[in-house]
């Protein structure tokens, strides 16, 4: 409310060369009343609804909606219009607004204290207002400026994880690395500590202190070896002690560059230094792209084994640049992607159809093709998170194939199949136990079995699937007693979770 939405979408609306509507003066239009007479005579209820009657029936020819200030405070409205469109958050001080809404007249929210009111509605409605593509002060700029950044954010297209106050972008596609230094700067007054692995071959952590140079902060470069078995907290305490020796404040940020390894120890080390500080993830593999690097899962090894310490904690942004992916080793980024393979299925009909187009192109490592990939999986994650953020439910459907998977990882001593390989082995199998409880069809399996085998991932599921690899199946810490968590995949877009017996895992798999 005197945020200027109505003429900015206009703006807008120019700039981009369509129309736009004021889904207020839509409201009144339908209703054939004002919108103070429809909450005196109907109340708010009826007014949302028609709001979102209106925003269902938009006409064909509106490319921009200046919504009302209460339209995205429902959850179902919100989460659909973050979905379909683009979600532009316009605010201003509290006393900017009160200024520009004069005496309120025509504002049933605002009563005879106009500024007070605003106080009140903007905390309230905070929340809703965080979860956006992208949030402007419109304080500080003129309607120009305005549209402008919104026509830039529009052609950016953000993915939103939408987590209330803490709701962040991931930014997807080529040379995105390169807003490292802008973004830093958004989310942090204070100093950069730059966490990565690798040496000259892999210019993407020199490019990072460049940028962030550039965006004045030179940062504290903390270089690891960024493999599997560095994953420990020797390397979260030279995180820390590099960043405390430098003296750094809880305004400083952590940037992670690198493969999940870098990723979730540079996460975790964010979350704890100083009880807490910015992170930013810049993943340099297809597998921290499309997983590690979104969500907010952090940790580290122990000697017991894989991830058993760490916290959630969610990053301020992340820049999945494919042009990282250009020194990966081909076989790495096969096998991320598995993963990609995972969210497609989970998500539906139409992501599976665009990786069966893909999966060439994706195959030979097409930029285009990736980016569409990888889009597909961070929505299809940050749908899932928005959720579930803390994995009580929904969350586990992640674990798609990743029961077998990690048991045929545990059989191998972690080093005779990648991640994404035992997944892509695992998912098979897990289809196998659909179909033997009568869930699946044999048409799923040579589907998913086919889409594999292009992508250049493992599908010799038999050949794997040893007494060894069998006795693994759900040593890993998702047990509850005898029993797992199993997520059942059945047509694209059906996975169900469910508790099965072990046994009754094993002889599913083991009786082919
Ligand atoms: N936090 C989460 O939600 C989550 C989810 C999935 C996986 N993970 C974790 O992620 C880790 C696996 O991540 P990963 O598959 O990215 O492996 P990784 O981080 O071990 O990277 C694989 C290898 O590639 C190298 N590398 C990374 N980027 C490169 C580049 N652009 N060019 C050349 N080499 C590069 C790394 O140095 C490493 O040797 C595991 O530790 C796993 O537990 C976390
Ligand atoms: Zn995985």
């Amino acid at each position: 409310m005197g945020a200027g939405k109505s003429f900015v979408a206009r703006a807008v609306a120019e700039q981009l060369g369509t129309r736009a509507l004021d889904l207020d003066a839509e409201v009144e239009r339908i209703a054939g009343r004002s919108i103070p007479e429809i909450f005196d005579e109907r109340g708010e209820g009826a007014f949302r609804r028609l709001e979102k009657e209106a925003l269902a029936a938009l006409p064909s020819d509106v490319g921009v909606v200046s919504l009302g200030g209460g339209t995205v405070v429902d959850e179902e409205t919100r989460q659909t219009l973050l979905r379909d469109g683009i979600v532009v958050t316009l605010t201003a001080d509290p006393s900017v607004l009160a200024e520009r809404v004069g005496t309120g007249r025509g504002r049933p929210l605002l009563g005879d204290d106009p500024l007070d009111d605003l106080r009140r509605i903007l905390a309230l409605r905070a929340h809703a207002y965080a979860e956006a593509h992208a949030v402007i002060d419109t304080g500080k700029l003129g309607a120009h400026d305005i549209a402008a950044e919104i026509v830039a954010v529009r052609n950016l297209r953000p993915i939103v994880v939408p987590l209330g106050l803490r709701t962040y972008r991931v930014e997807v596609g080529r040379g995105v690395r390169h807003r490292v230094g802008l973004r830093a700067g958004e989310h942090s007054d204070g100093d950069a500590i730059l966490v990565f692995d690798g040496g000259s071959e892999r210019p993407w952590p020199k490019d990072a202190v460049r940028d962030l140079t550039l965006a004045g902060k030179p940062p504290i470069e903390v270089r690891l070896p960024g493999d599997e078995a560095h994953k420990n907290i020797g390397s979260v305490e030279r995180i820390w002690d590099t960043a405390l020796e430098a003296e750094v404040d809880r305004r400083a940020i952590i940037v992670g560059v690198g493969g999940g390894v870098i990723g979730d120890l540079s996460a975790f080390a964010a979350s704890t230094l100083l009880r807490g500080v910015a992170l930013g993830q810049i993943p340099t593999t297809l597998l921290a792209m499309v997983d590690s690097s979104v969500g907010g899962k952090t940790g580290f090894n122990r000697p017991r084994g894989k991830n058993l310490v760490g916290t959630f904690y969610q990053p301020k942004f992340v820049l999945c640049d494919v042009e990282t992916l250009s020194t990966l080793p081909d076989a790495e980024r096969v096998a991320g992607l598995a993963e990609v393979v995972k969210s497609a299925w989970l998500d539906c009909e139409a992501s599976v159809a665009l990786l069966e187009r893909d999966a060439d192109a994706l195959m030979a490592g097409d930029a285009e093709a990736t980016i569409r990939a990888v889009r597909m999986s961070v929505l299809l994650k940050s749908r899932i998170v928005h959720e579930d953020e803390q994995e009580s439910g929904r969350r586990m459907l992640l674990n798609l194939g990743h029961t077998v998977g990690h048991g045929l990882e545990a059989a191998s001593d972690y080093r005779g199949i990648r991640h994404g390989e035992g997944v892509a082995l695992g998912m098979i199998a897990a289809m196998r136990v659909a179909q033997r409880l009568g869930r699946g069809r044999s048409e799923e399996t040579e589907r998913l079995t086919r889409l594999l085998d292009r992508l250049g991932l493992p599908t010799d599921l038999d050949a794997r699937l040893n007494s060894r690899a069998l006795g693994f199946i759900g040593s890993d810490k998702k047990r509850r007693g005898d029993k797992i968590h199993f997520v059942i995949p059945r047509l694209p877009g059906q996975t169900e979770i469910d508790l099965l017996g072990l046994d009754e895992v094993r002889s599913a798999l083991a009786a082919s």
